[in-house]
């Protein structure tokens, strides 16, 4: 069996990476993307890359930074996303949780980075808190070529099914295993598997039975499970899919 945990931030693990690395291989994790936050962050995560053979990256602003966007940010993504193990745009979007004091700034920055992606040819990591419809008509209106994965999907079943009619995938994480997370559970039940991904979005979010302690990509193998159990199906199979359409989207 082999898994893929499509969104970890390992460069924010408490010790050392060497550790979470090896412990995700023994647990049958072949690959890790690990996703930008900001442009500090881009040193950090590329020397990962370029330590761990099974370490890909992305690039982008993260939408509550977004007031950090400047002229320099798209020549840098572009110049870095020449690097071998770049692999993706993200984690971008719109967060109306944490602020929605500048809204504006947060879209203009979204638009700006899916025409890079457009450009550059790369899929797209969505962050989606709060903004189902804005981050929904923002892609319908601006994303022509890029494939789109919407991390930690947190929207209902008829949201999923917006997002998949599209052709864009959902990644699911550990909130899934979360006894009260029905709305999620629901989603996983009816997500076709050719549109699924998995993740941890390590350090958060561990899965039970780790719930509330500091998350790592070997635990990605709980979603697999609470996932293969709500739709009855074989942990293997999910594995398989969820595998070959990160491999599909990423080109990894
Ligand atoms: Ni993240």
């Amino acid at each position: 069996m082999e898994l893929i945990d499509t969104h970890a931030h390992i460069d924010m693990l408490e010790g050392y990476s060497e550790f979470y690395i090896a412990q995700a291989a023994e647990n049958n994790v072949s690959k890790i993307i690990v996703p930008a936050i900001e442009a500090d962050a881009y040193p950090a995560i590329i020397e990962l890359s370029e330590k761990f053979k099974n370490v890909y990256f992305e690039l982008g602003l993260f939408p509550s930074e977004a007031e950090k966007w400047n002229a320099d940010y798209p020549v840098m993504i572009k110049e870095l996303s020449n690097h071998p193990k770049c692999v993706g745009i993200g984690e971008i979007g719109l967060d109306y949780y944490w602020d929605k004091t500048f809204v504006d700034r947060q879209k203009e920055v979204f638009i700006e980075q899916i025409k890079l992606a457009n450009e550059l040819n790369l899929p797209i990591t969505i962050h989606d808190r709060e903004a189902h419809e804005d981050v929904l008509s923002i892609l319908d209106e601006y994303n022509k070529t890029s494939q789109v994965v919407f991390h930690c999907f947190s929207g209902d079943k008829t949201f999923m099914e917006k997002v998949i009619s599209r052709g864009y995938y959902i990644a699911i994480g550990g909130i899934v295993t979360f006894k009260k997370a029905d709305q999620l559970k629901e989603v996983a039940i009816n997500v076709p598997l050719d549109r699924l991904m998995l993740e941890t979005d390590s350090p958060y979010l561990a899965p039970v039975p780790y719930r509330g302690k500091e998350n790592q990509p070997s635990y990605v193998i709980y979603v697999a499970k609470e996932i293969a159990k709500l739709k009855n199906i074989n942990v293997e199979d999910v594995a398989e899919m969820t595998t070959k359409n990160a491999e599909r989207v990423f080109k990894i």
